[in-house]
């Protein structure tokens, strides 16, 4: 019987050091996938990415409480080291690296990493100093690492552009790759977030992906932008969500608005809706696919 060996956890700066010490005499090329938890086939899709890349790979595991805001979902995350630690073991990671709150923001820790401009908007205009929170612990963790390639999914495509930023901003020697979004078998993006949600709202949850891919695709064939936003808005209303923060066409890169399809131009549509407490985000590109004619 195929037997699969968990990967190693190793909690501290110094342990995670000394690994990547061994690993880089021995020539190895390092990525990694960083992580908070509550593993899905998504993560797992960015740590086969990451083996692709290099010999080594660490998944990194670890709640951080600076990019949460007040009354977000910090304390109700998902916490499960074993089953990630099993589901990792699968996916052909060497190393997980978890370390403590502590550990990460010692007494007396008073830095901040502020990437300017691409984070105002979008997610952070609704999640004032998320981003803040997101670039000072992958600074961090980069920092710790120090590996070669860091991994992202394209799910979180703000936070991707705006880690790709930082990188190249503070002159970081680590090239970033991303994943596509994984979804499940009726489009939804797969989420830790996902299991917050009631068997009611799963089947509303699925119609959000389904609006998007639909509206970028009107976009795309030259419906006014501003008609099928309004479309879209309305049905993801009626179809149960309780909110939307926003619902934009961007450029994949500025993420500056855009105001219609141009052939050439790498645009997206991005949406952030509420469906009772659970806040999903989702984001497709506007291209021409042939659906619409
Ligand atoms: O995408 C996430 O899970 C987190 O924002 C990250 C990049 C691990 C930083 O905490």
């Amino acid at each position: 019987m195929l037997q699969i060996t968990r990967p190693r956890t190793v909690h501290s700066i110094v342990e995670l050091r000394d690994i990547v010490r061994d690993w880089r005499r021995a020539g190895d090329l390092v990525a990694i996938t960083p992580t908070m938890g509550g593993l899905h086939e998504g993560h797992l899709s960015l740590v086969r990415a990451a083996r692709r890349r290099a010999r080594r790979v660490i998944a990194t595991i670890f709640v951080n409480p600076t990019q949460f805001g007040k009354g977000e979902d910090f304390e109700a995350y998902p916490r499960d080291d074993v089953r990630d630690a099993e589901m990792l073991a699968g996916a052909g990671c060497d190393l997980i690296y978890a370390p403590s709150v502590l550990e990460m923001y010692p007494e007396g820790f008073g830095t901040t990493i502020s990437v300017d401009g691409i984070t105002d908007e979008m997610c952070g205009g609704h999640r004032p100093g998320h981003f803040d929170g997101v670039t000072t612990v992958v600074c961090k963790l980069l920092n710790q690492a120090q590996p070669d390639y860091a991994l992202f999914g394209e799910k979180d495509w703000q936070q991707l552009v705006t880690i790709r930023q930082m990188v190249r901003d503070l002159d970081m020697p680590i090239r970033i790759a991303s994943s596509p979004t994984v979804r499940e078998a009726d489009g939804l993006a797969m989420s830790s977030r996902n299991r917050y949600l009631s068997r009611e709202q799963r089947v509303i949850a699925a119609k959000l992906n389904k609006a998007l891919f639909a509206s970028a695709d009107h976009i795309a064939h030259g419906v006014p932008l501003e008609r099928v936003l309004g479309a879209c808005r309305k049905a993801l209303l009626s179809a149960g969500f309780d909110s939307i923060d926003y619902l934009d066409a961007r450029d994949a890169h500025t993420l500056s608005p855009v105001d219609r399809f141009a052939d050439g131009n790498e645009s997206r549509l991005f949406v952030a809706a509420r469906l009772g407490k659970t806040r999903l985000i989702d984001n497709v590109p506007i291209e021409r696919t042939g659906m619409t004619e």
